[in-house]
């Protein structure tokens, strides 16, 4: 393990098909905005019922831009944009979060706008950082949650290396249906 461990450092990481940069706030915002309304991803990433987009009023852009404009200053978290090396683009982001220091884990989350998706460019996204976390940051555990009807998702993380811990049942009311959580992680013992 690195003598110390830190979040504080932003690095970009470079795959075949996407770079992991850190967030720059004016470039990232218009992307982002995009994302943040995309019906997939309020659906895939919410964690109450959000069949449409909330109002994106005043108080929501400056919630927004101040999220993003404070994320390179977290010293607990990491927080990545995906770009599209075909296009130099930014796509979505990556995030490692919920660090648990004494226990050299952290939870890992991802959502990437429409230009973005159905290319491989997610299933590198969290494979390159996973590789950061678990050899570059020498955590032992990185976990994450997917709802069961996010089938893509689960693929994804599967193809990048995620195992299936367990499922916690019925934990989201989406409409008038019951959805499963999908528990996975990635272990540093077990990471090629
Ligand atoms: C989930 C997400 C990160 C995946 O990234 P991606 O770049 O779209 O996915 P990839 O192209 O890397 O891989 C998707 C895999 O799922 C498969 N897939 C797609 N739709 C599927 C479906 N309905 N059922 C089963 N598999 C499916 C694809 O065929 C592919 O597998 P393959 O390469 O074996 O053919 C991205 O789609 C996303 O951000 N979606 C919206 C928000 C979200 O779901 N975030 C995650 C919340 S846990």
């Amino acid at each position: 393990m690195p003598a110390t461990t830190t979040f504080a450092d932003k690095p970009t990481l470079l795959g075949a098909k996407v770079l992991l940069r850190p967030v720059r706030p004016e470039e990232d915002l218009p992307m982002l905005r995009v994302m943040l309304n995309d019906p997939d991803v309020l659906r895939y990433t919410s964690d109450a019922y959000t069949p449409v987009a909330p109002a994106w009023d005043e108080a929501m852009e400056r919630r927004i831009t101040d999220w993003y404009t404070t994320r390179n200053d977290q010293p607990d978290r990491l927080d990545l944009i995906v770009v599209d090396r075909a296009t130099g683009r930014g796509v979505g982001e990556v995030v490692l979060n919920e660090w648990d220091e004494p226990n050299r884990a952290c939870n890992l989350r991802i959502a990437l706008g429409p230009d973005g998706r159905d290319r491989g460019l997610g299933t590198e996204a969290v494979r390159l950082l996973t590789d950061h976390a678990l050899r570059a940051l020498g955590l032992n555990r990185v976990s994450l949650s997917v709802y069961a009807f996010n089938e893509r998702g689960r693929r994804a993380y599967e193809k990048a290396g995620f195992q299936v811990e367990g499922v916690r049942r019925q934990v989201l009311r989406w409409g008038d249906e019951w959805i499963d959580d999908i528990d996975m992680a990635a272990l540093a013992d077990h990471w090629t």
